[in-house]
């Protein structure tokens, strides 16, 4: 028997259940918002996922229940929001009218002026504010990452977000419907492929995974969206034809992490906030590089997978991944095949993948006890920015100091994340000392031919590849580097 097909897709926006047909695959949730429905309390500043002024809350579903993540509006489609709960700016406020905590916060510390940020700051915070309604400084922090005020200074709106937790409105909208909305949408997911034909082109979104190996195989030509981080530029920056687009961001199957005594394998569909924790608790370094992933909006959508398969050279999960001996499965029809990670690179966008064929989840062994790892990711800005040089490290020694295994892979240093085959080789066999890490810093120049750009000089990316090498032995040392807070690695050790 086929799969049930549906010609909509159904979500609840605010306190409405919304049925719509017409969704053109390059529809963004805020056009939509502002143009069709007029709610225009949420805002366009940048439409590329950097300022926040866009932020809304989107309910979804997981395997155990119903969690409501902040996401920018601008960049995230429409056609990815089957079975999901929309709360926008509009759906704010007590129960009995009065402002809610968040908000009466932002009032009492003076947090807004031209008002511009302020409903996406609200938004953020009011995400926070369900989870941890009195959080501490470097939580609310993270939070705010991914959203720009330019009038207020943050002093308010961090006083605001502080003070937040102490306000009884007597009640929130969201924790009352909280079982009823996670009911409907859970009876939403039906299993059922929706397959709509628009002005704009065809939006399919499969209702399993071996129901997109089926989709993939009769539209090899089909755009893939899954956190749409890199996609959403693709339509608001370039205007670019996506259709048809296949959304896979609902998909469970692809959402998965699953722990055996070797290492987690993560499912294409794993967003950077939910692989969080098991990056920052089994990989050192990996949770503070990890928050440096985009803001918290960025982080709540994008996934592990569509970060690999964009294939760009200063994607930042790769180098740490290949250094720890990562490997990727892939699927086309029935077939699946399983390569290392650093073999799916072939060049300056081109990736080992076939069309048709998509991510289904990659492995990540664990560190074995006694290797030394390390990532660094240096960049402009500490927050929210693309890595100029991006490098990860990892070493063995044996009894006698000597190094017997080194995987170095670097971003930002040649047209893919690249191995740095010359400098492993020229570091295994010799004692793990500043000496040999500097006779191997020589090595760099063999690997690697970086280019100049906005981000940096070709000359900078190579003395700070240098430096970072420097820094993970001193590190592993136990010395405290001094860096600045912005992390970069110019200054010559
Ligand atoms: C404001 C902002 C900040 C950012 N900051 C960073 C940063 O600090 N570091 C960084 O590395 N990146 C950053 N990015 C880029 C982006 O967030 C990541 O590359 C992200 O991981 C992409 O994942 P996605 O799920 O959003 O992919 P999408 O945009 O949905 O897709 C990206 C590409 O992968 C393909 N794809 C997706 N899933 C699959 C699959 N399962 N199989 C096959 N193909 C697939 C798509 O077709 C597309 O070609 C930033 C983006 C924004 C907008
Ligand atoms: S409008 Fe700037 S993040 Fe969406
Ligand atoms: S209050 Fe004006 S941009 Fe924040």
């Amino acid at each position: 028997m086929g799969i049930a097909v549906r010609s909509e897709i159904r979500f609840i926006l605010n306190g409405d259940v919304v049925h719509l047909s017409d969704v053109p695959p390059a529809l963004t949730l805020l056009d939509y918002l502002r143009l069709q429905r007029h709610m225009t309390g949420t805002k366009e500043g940048c439409a590329e996922g950097d300022c926040g002024a866009c932020t809304v809350l989107v309910g979804r579903l997981t395997g155990d229940g119903l969690v409501y993540e902040s996401v920018n509006a601008c960049i995230r489609f429409m056609g990815s929001l089957d079975a999901c709960h929309v709360v926008t700016i509009e759906h704010l406020g007590g129960l009995n009218d009065r402002l809610h905590p968040v908000q009466q916060a932002m009032v009492d510390h003076h947090g807004s002026q031209c008002g511009f940020c302020t409903p996406g700051i609200v938004m953020s915070l009011y995400g926070l504010w369900l989870e941890t309604p009195k959080a501490d400084a470097p939580l609310i922090e993270k939070t705010l990452q991914g959203n720009l005020c330019r009038c207020t200074g943050y002093e308010a709106i961090l006083n605001a977000a502080r003070a937040m937790g102490d306000t009884d409105n007597g009640g929130d909208k969201l924790v009352v419907t909280h079982e009823a909305v996670r009911d409907r949408l859970a009876q939403w997911r039906d299993g059922s492929r929706v397959d709509i034909d628009t002005s704009g082109g065809k939006v399919l979104v499969p209702g399993s995974v071996d129901d997109l190996a089926s989709i993939l195989e009769a539209h090899p030509e089909a755009t893939i969206v899954a956190g749409s981080t890199d996609v959403g530029l693709w339509v608001t920056k370039h205007m670019k034809d996506i259709a048809p687009a296949v959304f896979i961001n609902h998909l469970n199957e692809l959402q998965s992490i699953t722990e055996t005594p070797e290492g987690f394998t993560f499912g294409a569909g794993v967003t950077y906030s939910d692989a969080f924790s098991i990056m920052a608790r089994h990989y050192p370094t990996m949770g503070a590089f990890w928050d440096r992933i985009g803001g918290a909006q960025v982080r709540n959508m994008g996934t592990i997978g569509g970060n690999i398969a964009n294939g760009s050279p200063i994607g930042d999960t790769p180098p740490p991944l290949i250094a720890l001996g990562a490997s990727l499965t892939l699927r086309k029809g029935s077939a699946s095949r399983t390569l290392p990670l650093e073999d799916f690179f072939i060049d300056y966008g081109k990736q080992d993948r076939q069309p048709g064929e998509f991510v289904v989840s990659v492995h990540v062994p664990k560190l074995p006890e006694g290797e030394d790892f390390a990532a660094y990711k240096i960049s402009k800005r500490r927050d929210e920015d693309i890595s100029a040089v991006c490098g990860a490290f990892r070493i063995a020694l044996d009894d006698t100091g000597t190094v017997s295994t080194a995987r170095i892979a670097f971003g930002g240093m040649a047209a893919t994340p690249k191995r740095a085959v010359a400098v492993e080789t020229a570091l295994i066999g010799q004692p793990w000392t500043e000496a040999s890490v500097k006779a191997a810093m020589a090595a760099f120049d063999d690997d690697y031919t970086p280019l100049s750009d906005w981000r940096a000089s070709a000359a900078y990316r190579m003395l700070a590849s240098k430096n970072l090498l420097m820094r993970f032995h001193l590190e592993t040392q136990g010395e405290k580097v001094q860096v600045s807070r912005h992390d970069n690695a110019l200054a010559e050790v």
